[in-house]
Order: C-alpha cells, then sequence, then structure tokens
C-alpha cells in the first residue's frame, strides 16, 4: 500500500552520522545515506569509490544503529586518482580503524572495482553507490558492469550528478538513465541520484520518490538543510580539536 514520504516516520533522519571527523563532497548526504539504508533495509550494499569512507561509514552507522544484517563491501584502491588526487597510506589506516566498530559486516576490498566484480554474487546487491571516478566513460562503465550484480530490488546512487568541472560526465549519464526508471536528484552536495533499477524495490522508496517528485523543491531544501546542519557539527567537531586554532581566532575577534 502507498502512502506519502513523512519525514516524521524516520528514525535516522534527523540523527547525525557518528563518522563527522572527515569532511568531503559527500558529507551533505549522509542524512539521505541513513534514511535510505533505513527505507530500503538493504541485505547486501556496495560502495564503488570510498576514500577516507564518509559515505561508506554513514550508511554503516545505519545498519549498525537499526541493528540490520546487511553485509556492506566498499571498493577502492586507496591509491587515488585524477579526480580524487594522489595520498598515503594513512588514508587506508584510519579508515580501517574506525571501520573496526562494524566488523564483522562491513569489508574493505582494497582492489579496483573490476577485480571486486567476481567477489559479488550475480543479482545480489540491493544498493549499489557509485563514486569512482567521474568521466562519462568511466561512471558508465561502472554502472554497465555492475548492474549484472543489482537485485530484483536494486538500486543505485550517483554521487556529482550536478558538477560540470574537470570533465566530470556524471550529469551526461543521469540525463540518459534518469527517465528509464523511477529516480530523483538532489542538487546540494554536487548532486546525488537515486534510481530505482529493480522491477521489486521496497514500496517505502517509491513513496519516497513519489513524494520528492511531486515536491521537489521542499524534499531538496528539507535534505539539504539537514546535510548543512552536519556540515556545520563536522566543522565544530574539528575546531573543537583545534585549541589553537580557536585561541587565534578569538584573538582576532577581540582586536
Ligand atoms: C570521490 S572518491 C569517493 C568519496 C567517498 N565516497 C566519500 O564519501 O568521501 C572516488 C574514489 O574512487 C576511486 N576509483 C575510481 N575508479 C576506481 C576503480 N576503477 N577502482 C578502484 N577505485 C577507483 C578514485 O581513486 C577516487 O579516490
Amino acid at each position: 500500500m502507498s502512502s506519502a514520504f513523512n519525514p516524521l516516520d524516520s528514525q535516522l533522519l534527523f540523527t547525525l552520522p557518528r563518522c563527522m571527523h572527515k569532511k568531503s563532497d559527500w558529507t551533505e548526504h549522509t542524512p539521505f545515506a541513513m534514511f535510505l539504508v533505513e527505507i530500503l533495509r538493504p541485505r547486501l550494499l556496495v560502495e564503488l569509490g570510498t576514500q577516507r569512507g564518509v559515505s561508506y561509514l554513514a550508511f554503516c552507522h545505519g545498519v549498525e544503529t537499526l541493528k540490520l544484517e546487511t553485509r556492506c563491501y566498499a571498493v577502492y584502491t586507496w591509491k587515488g586518482d585524477a579526480h580524487a588526487g594522489q595520498y598515503d597510506e594513512s588514508i587506508y589506516r584510519e579508515l580501517a580503524e574506525r571501520h573496526r566498530r562494524y566488523e564483522p559486516f562491513p569489508s574493505l576490498l582494497r582492489m579496483t572495482f573490476d577485480e571486486a566484480l567476481p567477489k559479488i554474487p550475480g543479482a545480489s546487491v540491493d544498493l549499489l553507490h557509485i563514486d569512482g571516478l567521474h568521466y562519462y566513460d568511466a561512471v558508465k562503465k561502472d554502472f554497465d558492469t555492475w548492474r549484472p550484480k543489482l537485485s530484483d530490488r536494486g538500486v543505485v546512487l550517483f554521487h556529482d550528478t550536478v558538477e560540470m568541472e574537470r570533465d566530470f560526465g556524471v550529469h551526461q549519464l543521469w540525463r540518459e538513465l534518469s527517465p528509464q526508471f523511477p529516480s530523483f536528484n538532489f542538487e546540494h552536495g554536487h548532486g546525488l541520484g537515486i534510481l530505482a533499477v529493480g522491477p521489486h524495490v521496497p514500496q517505502s522508496l517509491l513513496d519516497f520518490l513519489a513524494t520528492a517528485n511531486a515536491r521537489p523543491a521542499a524534499v531538496r531544501a528539507l535534505f539539504s538543510a539537514l546535510g548543512r546542519r552536519v556540515l556545520l557539527e563536522s566543522s565544530k567537531e574539528w575546531l573543537d580539536r583545534q585549541p589553537a586554532v580557536v585561541r587565534a581566532l578569538t584573538a582576532i575577534k577581540r582586536r
């Protein structure tokens, strides 16, 4: 039975993710990540492109809070690339440390997306987050090669759907795919597209998409405001851990 999306029904939407330590282009979508876990209750979740783990740990936090049995995989080389830049081993070590509390269910697959393909059974993934290299050909390849892994409840998230710089091409793929499936696109936080690919996605997601498409400005404003709150809280957390910076700022303010 369908019913309109009511944010007040959500247990997680207004909570903060546990790991707000690292800001990323994804930070503003963490409330949606937790909410999505709540309404989908995925059995298997795969993230392609994890880096410091802002999105991945938000999914894990949702899974842990709701005591779901979701199996989570983060696929990434932890080496960087043309869009993300290069970085050192500490990024992986930090994430592995933070992620330890979520074991045994989540797994960090330190490899390329192609190498991870044989590790995930076909028709098994309920939630796939694609956030790898953002050129059109790369993101299209990620979608095409991972599509057979989607279950009949499969939902795909694309990050950077409104990013036009540095030859990003997610927006182009989004324009092609979004009319073919129930979908919605958030425009804050560089854009996040939700594509309900499976023929049997949960009714709760279809209800959300129906409300979002009927009242896009209101739904975008809600999730954008919740995202900004996480961004501000994470900046505050960071500042709290930098007493020297706070002292310097206070001194400037007094002048
Ligand atoms: C934008 S970052 C992910 C950000 C992350 N989701 C977050 O929450 O902050 C995307 C990463 O995917 C990696 N990547 C791109 N293509 C890849 C591939 N084929 N295999 C493994 N990693 C890849 C890149 O190195 C890049 O650092």
